[in-house]
């Protein structure tokens, strides 16, 4: 039995098509199952040995067979026993000095108790492991992921026995030139086993995955699947909303796969009123709970509606950071700190960059009423005529999707950032993963933001092919920061060859040293505070003469780490374009931005 009893919960499940149990254990992880707080766990977090091998030899050595010496003249040339100690989860970069701009490979070990009764099944489950992991259990390679920031599971039911079990998991997070993302970008590559670690027991057969929002366009009719997993695929299977005297019975098929389709009459989620249901699913052999709220989210010509309104995007970007702990951030308690500000801010969206965060931020967002862009790593200078670059991609929006789709709070996937038209066989596989992505999810606005507008004779022209797939123009500029204004920011004339569609200034900002006064406050290589809020205060000018504009997003909420920022004095490896510096000290331009989403009433 796990050694930890832990309620079990009903939730309805869906999804990809999921190896059967026949074919479990290749060498690929399999996509995570969805809502895991909703599931039979025991947390393997706490502390691990390690290995740190920055030569990569530990895979010639098998350190995974931990060999011990067995005659006198043996010797080993390496040992988890003796070791150093790291927390998990969590980034080993900010653990240990050796370790600040470490990536290499860290080989991490725990064992575990635990005893699998018959006709139950055991998975091991990681939240994230940044980049690549290659996991065994008592020796055996069970598989392999690669994807920094999506959560990804293995099957271990016949590889336990009775009693001590042993996990080993080589982690390496060098940058890859067929990465995603690649090998440049503006953030911190913290490395390790980054969020949680949990063993899954689950039935024989089980509720694998499920699907239940609101069909597109639609405010009371729900549209969703099931899927099971297990040897008995077709089961009668029933959906309950208690507080709604729901309870919608169907029969899944062989395999496994079975649609829900049922009306009710919702309190529809929104930021004034996250309301969430609790939602019951029960299969012949498996029960699992989820809260689960309603909305609708669309565009009508040049406008984002929300369950039918008009909506205006007040948001902020957010890197998975906790500047407090200058790490990455992990925790339900590093969620709430940074979505905490982004209320204090007036907020109602979060843009979370540029990959996927914790499930905690994603959950917690929701139950805070803040709509979430959750995007994938697909950054700048990818690689997408590289072999097997569009797969990659094309699975990490899969596991994206899979883990966040029944959390009503996400409202946009964003599927690439600032990439370029000119990169060989960007704008066909972009193209086709909104395909791909449409197939998956309906249900949400699909976007990428690009930074290739032209600016001339303070015109911006605004055009990328990608515009015609996606539901939602959005455009990083930085007028006032790298492209200093060409007259007044009130009198910016736009060029939108892109048809009627909303636009979100997905990023604008500038850098600012917090309490940095010394220097002229009108010339950007002061870092002062001054100039960043005399920043804002033009971008919010210039805001009145955007076309079609429904919504904000600043770059962002608070100073981040990013190695490549070189000053000594203003950056020192950090980006200083936060509204709030290291230490969480609001800014001059916090105030600005503030005060102007104060001045947007009722979300429109
Ligand atoms: C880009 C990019 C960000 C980056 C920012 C900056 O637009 O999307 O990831 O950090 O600009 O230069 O600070």
């Amino acid at each position: 039995m796990i050694a930890k009893k832990v309620n079990v919960y009903l939730i309805v499940c869906i999804g990809l098509i999921f190896n059967s149990r026949s074919n479990f254990n290749t060498a690929c992880a399999q996509s995570a199952m969805t809502n895991l707080p909703g599931r039979r766990c025991v947390s393997l977090n706490g502390q691990w040995q390690v290995i740190i091998d920055p030569m990569g030899i530990g895979t010639w050595r098998q350190v995974w067979m931990e060999k011990k010496p067995e005659k006198k003249t043996d010797f080993i040339e390496y040992s988890f026993e003796g070791g150093p100690l790291l927390k998990v989860p969590g980034d080993f970069n900010t653990q240990k000095p050796e370790l600040t701009y470490y990536e290499g490979t860290v080989w991490y070990k725990k064992t575990f108790q635990c005893r699998v009764p018959k006709n139950k099944r055991l998975f091991l489950h990681f939240g994230a492991v940044n980049y690549i992991a290659d996991v065994y259990v008592n020796s055996r390679h069970i598989g392999s992921h690669e994807g920094g920031f999506t959560p990804f599971q293995f099957e271990i039911t016949d590889a336990v026995k009775e009693g001590e079990n042993i996990i080993v998991v080589m982690v390496n997070n060098q940058r890859l030139k067929d990465g995603i993302p690649g090998l440049g970008y503006d953030w911190f590559n913290y490395g390790g086993i980054t969020r949680d670690v949990n063993l899954i027991e689950t039935a024989d057969s089980f509720i694998e995955d499920y699907f239940i929002q609101l069909k597109k366009h639609s405010l009371n009719e729900v549209a969703g699947l099931v899927k099971m997993n297990g040897a008995q695929l077709s089961q009668n299977i029933s959906v309950k909303v208690p507080e709604l005297g729901v309870d919608y019975k169907i029969k899944s098929n062989n395999d496994g796969l079975a649609e829900i389709h049922f009306t009710s009459q919702f309190k529809l989620w929104s930021p004034d009123n996250p309301k969430l249901y609790k939602v019951i699913l029960q299969s012949e052999t498996d029960t699992i709970v989820e809260n689960i709220g309603f909305r609708s989210i669309e565009t009508k010509g040049a406008k984002i509606l929300f369950n039918g309104q008009p909506l205006f995007l007040k948001g902020i970007n957010i890197h998975e950071e906790n500047p407090l702990r200058a790490a990455r951030a992990f925790s339900e308690s590093d969620a709430l700190e940074l979505l905490t500000w982004a209320k204090e801010l007036g907020c109602n969206f979060v843009r979370l960059v540029h990959y996927p965060h914790s499930e905690y931020m994603v959950r917690l967002a929701e139950k805070m009423g803040i709509m979430v862009w959750d995007e994938i790593p697909v950054y700048q200078h990818i690689e997408f005529s590289a072999p097997g670059v569009t797969e990659k991609i094309a699975l990490m929006m899969r596991e994206m999707i899979r883990r966040d789709r029944n959390r009503c709070g996400v409202v946009i996937w964003s599927l690439s950032n600032e990439t370029y038209d000119s990169t060989p066989n960007r704008t066909a596989a972009l193209i086709d993963l909104s395909r791909q992505c449409r197939m998956l999810d309906s249900t949400r606005l699909i976007t990428s933001p690009i930074c290739s507008q032209g600016y001339e004779n303070n015109t911006l022209n605004v055009w990328d092919p990608l515009y015609s797939s996606f539901d939602i123009m959005s455009i990083n500029e930085y007028l006032g920061w790298y492209s200093p204004w060409q007259g007044r920011p009130g009198d910016v004339q736009w060029k939108l060859i892109c048809g009627d569609k909303p636009v979100v200034i997905s990023e604008f900002g500038g850098e600012a040293l917090y309490g940095s006064n010394s220097g002229p406050k009108d010339e950007a290589a002061s870092w002062s505070e001054e100039y960043q809020e005399q920043i804002y205060k033009d971008q919010i000018e210039m805001f009145r003469t955007v076309p079609n504009l429904s919504g904000v997003c600043p770059w962002l909420l608070a100073d981040y780490r990013s190695p490549g920022r070189l000053h000594p004095v203003y950056q020192k490896g950090w980006n200083r374009k936060g509204l709030l510096s290291d230490r969480g000290d609001k800014k001059k331009a916090w105030y600005i931005l503030k005060t102007y989403y104060e001045s947007i009433k009722n979300n429109k």
